[in-house]
């Protein structure tokens, strides 16, 4: 009797939770790769004294899950940052008992970050050819940095780095290749603006770097081609943060000699007719597009503005079947990144694609970069919106390629010609 009574006690009694034997890992794992000197945070994660000062903190913004910060619920993708729902229970224990900081002799060791490039010594290495000043305050900089490649000979490119010169200033940063001009044009020195996209077209996209990302890899046999005489392009998003900054990011590519064994192919999703009207909160954006052949998505790039709210990719099976692409109910325009599927997603032909986004342009949406709220239009600031939904997929059988591309031409066409492109402004 006195037996059970103690048993059922201990069940009932949660075990303590310590800094050093149960906090500690969890913080070195989840948060130290941003929270670290030297890195994206404000502020490092690394000590006792770091974590028990916050612990309320800590417990408050993983619970919300606003950290790590983690954009969608579905599906699971490649280097998910994640807390389980014990994870987050036991910070808050830990929170709510007081912070004990456990037995000292148990903490982990302090993790250690590779200073270096991760993936060895690049075959090229560039950076902006000049440091970029950014104020202490004022609004956000989106800025295009042309950069000089003195490749006279075309290179397949199997994985990339950006290393931003002040993580704290850099936002996120997205490579492209210019075979235009124009961006070497453009760029008379300290890069020129450049929200939403970098001006010129094709822009191609070879990759990015947002808070805690990992070296960017292209999938087997898709290496990237880097075009002979092309200008790299680096757009980089700037949020000042109180005192007077200074970046130079650098950038390295990584050449193999394996020709490319499959093509990859952008599925662009989106519409520019965009007219939302003041106040409306739930105002809707959709497009479309029957995919021909069997395909493997390999990943996929969501992209909105401020007022956008919540953002749906899905795929109708020609069987009826729905899968979700992406989910993200909370879209933050701030943590924007292209999410790898951990194993390529297989859709048979007929497959149609759907994206299906929901705009908030109420005062209730905190994001609104509108007071009060006016009536916003498709366009390229940052009180404009926008939407669209890169699929990025691969033809099962590569003599299915060109199938693919006349499709996507037909669907260009229909948009700019029916009126899409053109008529965004009403
Ligand atoms: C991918 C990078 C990244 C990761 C991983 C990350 N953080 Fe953060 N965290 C940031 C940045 C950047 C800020 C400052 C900007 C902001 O508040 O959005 C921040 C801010 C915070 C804040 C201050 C919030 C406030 O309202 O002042 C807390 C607390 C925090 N993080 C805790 C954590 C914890 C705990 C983890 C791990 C469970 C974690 N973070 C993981 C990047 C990260």
């Amino acid at each position: 009797m006195v037996l059970s009574a103690l048993v059922v006690a201990l069940f009932a009694t949660p075990l303590p939770v310590s800094y050093s034997h149960d906090v500690a890992p969890i913080l070195d794992r989840h948060c130290a790769p941003c929270h670290r000197p030297g890195g994206v945070a404000p502020f490092s994660l690394f000590t006792y004294s770091d974590a028990a000062k916050r612990a309320g903190l800590i417990a408050t913004v993983t619970r919300s899950r606003y950290m790590p910060p983690w954009l969608p619920t579905e599906p699971r993708f490649a280097h998910e940052r994640k807390l389980t729902d014990a994870e987050i229970a036991l910070l808050a224990r830990w929170a709510a008992t007081g912070a004990p900081p456990g037995n000292p002799a148990e903490t982990p060791p302090v993790p250690t970050f590779a200073e270096g490039w991760q993936l060895g010594k690049p075959d090229l290495e560039v950076e902006m050819s000049n440091t970029f000043d950014v104020p202490a305050d004022g609004p956000d900089l989106y800025q295009c940095f042309a950069m000089p490649v003195a490749e006279s000979a075309s290179h397949y490119v199997r994985a990339l780095d950006i290393r931003p010169g002040n993580p704290l200033v850099v936002h996120h940063a997205i490579l492209f290749q210019d075979t235009t001009g124009t961006a070497r044009a453009r760029d008379t020195g300290s890069g020129y603006p450049c929200f939403g996209t970098p001006g010129f077209l094709p822009a191609r996209g070879m990759g990015g770097w947002t808070p805690g990302s990992l070296p960017f890899q292209t999938p087997e046999g898709m290496p990237e081609t880097l075009y002979a005489h092309a200008a790299l392009v680096l757009q980089v998003h700037y949020h000042p943060v109180g005192k007077p900054a200074s970046d130079r990011t650098r950038v390295a590519l990584y050449f193999t000699d394996q020709k490319p064994t499959r093509t990859g192919y952008d599925i662009p999703l989106g519409s520019s007719r965009i007219d939302i009207p003041a106040g409306d909160r739930a105002y809707k954006v959709a497009d479309s597009f029957v995919i021909p052949v069997d395909v493997d998505v390999i990943a996929v790039n969501p992209h909105a503005h401020y007022v956008c709210r919540d953002m749906l990719g899905y795929a109708l099976l020609p069987d009826g079947t729905r899968r979700t692409l992406i989910h993200i109910p909370n879209w933050d325009f701030n943590w924007q990144q292209q999410y790898v599927y951990s194993k390529p997603l297989r859709l048979p032909a007929d497959t149609r694609v759907v994206m299906e986004y929901t705009y908030d342009n109420s005062a209730a949406n905190p994001r609104n970069p509108n007071h009060p709220p006016r009536r916003v239009f498709y366009g390229p600031s940052s009180t404009d919106e926008m939407a669209g939904l890169h699929i990025a997929v691969a033809p099962a059988d590569a003599a299915d390629g060109e199938e693919l591309g006349l499709a996507l031409w037909g669907k260009l066409v229909r948009a700019t010609g029916g009126g899409g492109l053109s008529r965004g402004r009403r």
